[in-house]
């Protein structure tokens, strides 16, 4: 399977992706995109050997223009399967489509609860008492999506958004790589909007020593 990576920022959920797909013989990345020219996760992908292309969204008076630039390079470089790791631009609905089961996002709260931006700060101020990330297919609504993993941490007394997003993110690194093989090792089925979770896909996703 070929995998193309979306990012903005760090990409420091895309170097886990990258590290996990290393040793396996059913997935490979093919492509690096991003829509910030200034990314970190570039020259971590460079470094890597892995193709990069920024496709700065600035450039673009409309979304969809943007999409169609992104899909189409995702087309030249054959790739089978998307993944968002830190990619902050929503997809239009044709995108979205064209992805349709296809396309998995990284959000860090516990979906439903907590869609959009500064997820932390929000979890803290409402007071749960738990925090956590999810993995999701990409649906046309923002942090939408049929789940395919959660994991969860305490928000403990003394934290604060700074720790809280250390934390979570300790977790994200951990989740999105499970998430992602249960599809490059075909552990799920996905009909429409229904997941069927093989025992395997159980298994790899309880084997969740944190
Ligand atoms: C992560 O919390 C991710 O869930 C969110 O952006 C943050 C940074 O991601 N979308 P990364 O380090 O760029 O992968």
């Amino acid at each position: 399977m070929k995998i193309g990576i979306l990012i903005s920022g760090s990409g420091s959920n895309m170097i886990k992706l990258i590290e996990s797909c290393q040793n396996s013989k059913n997935a490979f990345i093919e492509i690096v995109i991003s829509n910030n020219p200034d990314a970190k996760g570039i020259e971590y992908a460079k470094l890597k050997n892995i193709k990069t292309k920024v496709i700065d969204h600035k450039e673009f008076s409309e979304r969809e223009d943007f999409d169609n630039k992104v899909h189409e390079v995702l087309l030249e470089n054959n790739v089978d399967f998307l993944c968002n790791a830190g990619f902050m631009r929503i997809h239009g609905e044709k995108f979205v489509e064209k992805w349709f089961n296809k396309h998995l996002n990284i959000h860090p709260s516990l979906l439903p609860s907590f869609k959009g931006l500064n997820t932390h700060e929000r979890a803290i101020k409402s007071g749960v008492k738990f925090a956590g990330c999810t993995v999701h297919l990409v649906r046309s609504g923002v942090d939408e999506g049929p789940i395919i993993g959660q994991a969860i941490t305490s928000i403990d007394i003394n934290d604060d958004k700074i720790s809280l997003a250390k934390k979570v993110l300790k977790l994200e690194h951990k989740l999105y790589p499970k998430c992602l093989k249960l599809f490059t090792d075909k552990l799920v089925k996905v009909k429409n909007n229904k997941i069927t979770f093989s025992d395997k896909a159980i298994e790899v996703l309880n084997d969740f020593k944190v």
